[in-house]
C-alpha cells in the first residue's frame, strides 16, 4: 500500500520549468507537480533536516524536537515508506537524480537537489548513496501490547553504539525474533547509522521503550516470558543448556560493563556463549547473532 499522497500529473512542460531541469519532466510524467528544487548553499535553512548528520547530540535534540529521522539510500528509504513512515522531504545529489525518478515522484514534500560537495558540507560526510529522506516518526507501541503479541524478544539494556543497535535489529529480523524492547537509555534505533546498519530492520521489527529500568523486567514475567541474561561470565549456563521453549526474552548488556547487576539478578537464568580461553567477551551484536540463531526459529529444540 503506498504511504504517500500522489499528486495529480502535471503537463510535461510549462511556465516556470527551466529547460534541462534534471527531473521535473520525468517526475511530472509519474505524477509529481512540483519540480525538484535546486539548492546551492549548504547553509540554506530549507535543508535543516539534513544538517550535521554525524553530530549525535545535535541530531538527538533536533530529531526529537521535530519528530523526524533520516533514512539513507534508496532501498532503506523504500522500506521506511513500505512500513508506513511518511516522507517529509527528499534530498538527492545531482549525480543520482536520473535513477530516482519514482522516489522523487512519490515524495509528498519538497525534493532538494544539491551537488555532492554541498551534500558533504551539509551533512558532515560524503553521501555515497546520494539519496537521503527526512521521514516522520510514528508513535511507538506500548510495552504491554508488544509483549502480548510476541513470543521471542530481545531486550537491550543501555546499548550506546547505534551500529550495534542496528545490527541487533537485523539479527532479530533474520533469526526469528518478533520484537525488541529497549531500556530507557538505549540508543535510538532510528538514528541514521542504526537505520543504515539494520538495512531497514528497524522498520519491520516492532519495538518499544521501557519507561522504568528499575522494575522493567517484572512486566516480562507477567507476560509469561522466561528471561535469559546473556553474559560472558564463566559461571553462567552454557547456551546449549538454556531453556528454549515457550516465550523467551534475551537480555543483552552495554558495550563496556555488560548487563547491570540488577538485571542479571532479575533474570531466570544467566546464559553464556562459550569462548576460547583468553577472550573476555564477544561484541554485543555478535553475541546477539549467535543467541538469536540458537534460541530463535531454527534453534536448540
Ligand atoms: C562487550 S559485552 C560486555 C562485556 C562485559 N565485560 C561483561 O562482562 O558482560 C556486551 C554484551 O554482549 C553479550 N555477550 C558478550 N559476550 C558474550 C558471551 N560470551 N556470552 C553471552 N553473552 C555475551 C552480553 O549480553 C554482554 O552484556
Amino acid at each position: 500500500m503506498p504511504h504517500f499522497r500522489r499528486v495529480p500529473s502535471a503537463p510535461a512542460a510549462g511556465p516556470g520549468r527551466a529547460a534541462g531541469e534534471p527531473s521535473a519532466v520525468r517526475a511530472g510524467q509519474t505524477g509529481r507537480v512540483l519540480p525538484p528544487i535546486q539548492v546551492a548553499d549548504a547553509g540554506d535553512p530549507r535543508l535543516a533536516d539534513y544538517v550535521r548528520l554525524t553530530d549525535v547530540h545535535l541530531r538527538r535534540s533536533l530529531e526529537a524536537a521535530h519528530g523526524l529521522f533520516v533514512a539513507e539510500g534508496e532501498k532503506v528509504i523504500r522500506r521506511a515508506i513500505a512500513a508506513g513512515y511518511p516522507m517529509r522531504s527528499l534530498l538527492v545529489t545531482q549525480d543520482k537524480v536520473a535513477g530516482q525518478a519514482d522516489l522523487i515522484a512519490g515524495c509528498p514534500g519538497p525534493v532538494y537537489v544539491i551537488r555532492p560537495a554541498t551534500a558533504e558540507a551539509l551533512t558532515g560526510y560524503r553521501v555515497h548513496r546520494g539519496t537521503l529522506a527526512s521521514m516522520r516518526r510514528l508513535p511507538l507501541p506500548d510495552v504491554a501490547g508488544l509483549l502480548d503479541s510476541a513470543r521471542r524478544i530481545v531486550v537491550l539494556e543501555d546499548i550506546v553504539d547505534h551500529e550495534n543497535v542496528g545490527a541487533i535489529f537485523r539479527c532479530a529480523a533474520a533469526l526469528g525474533f518478533d520484537a525488541v524492547l529497549l531500556a530507557p537509555r538505549c540508543a535510538d534505533p532510528l538514528y541514521r547509522r542504526a537505520v543504515k546498519v539494520s538495512m531497514g530492520a528497524v522498520f519491520s521489527v516492532p519495538y518499544a521503550r521501557l519507561a522504568d529500568w528499575h522494575g522493567g523486567l517484572a512486566g516480562l514475567r507477567r507476560a509469561g516470558f522466561v528471561v535469559l541474561a546473556l553474559t560472558p561470565a564463566a559461571d553462567a549456563l552454557p547456551i546449549e543448556q538454556a531453556p528454549a521453549g515457550g516465550k523467551l526474552a534475551l537480555l543483552l548488556g552495554t558495550e563496556g560493563d555488560g548487563l547491570s547487576a540488577r538485571w542479571l539478578a532479575a533474570a531466570d537464568e544467566r546464559v553464556r556463549i562459550p569462548m576460547s580461553a583468553g577472550v573476555d567477551s564477544l561484541n554485543v551484536a555478535s553475541a546477539a547473532a549467535i543467541a538469536c540463531y540458537l534460541l530463535g526459529r531454527g534453534g536448540l529444540r
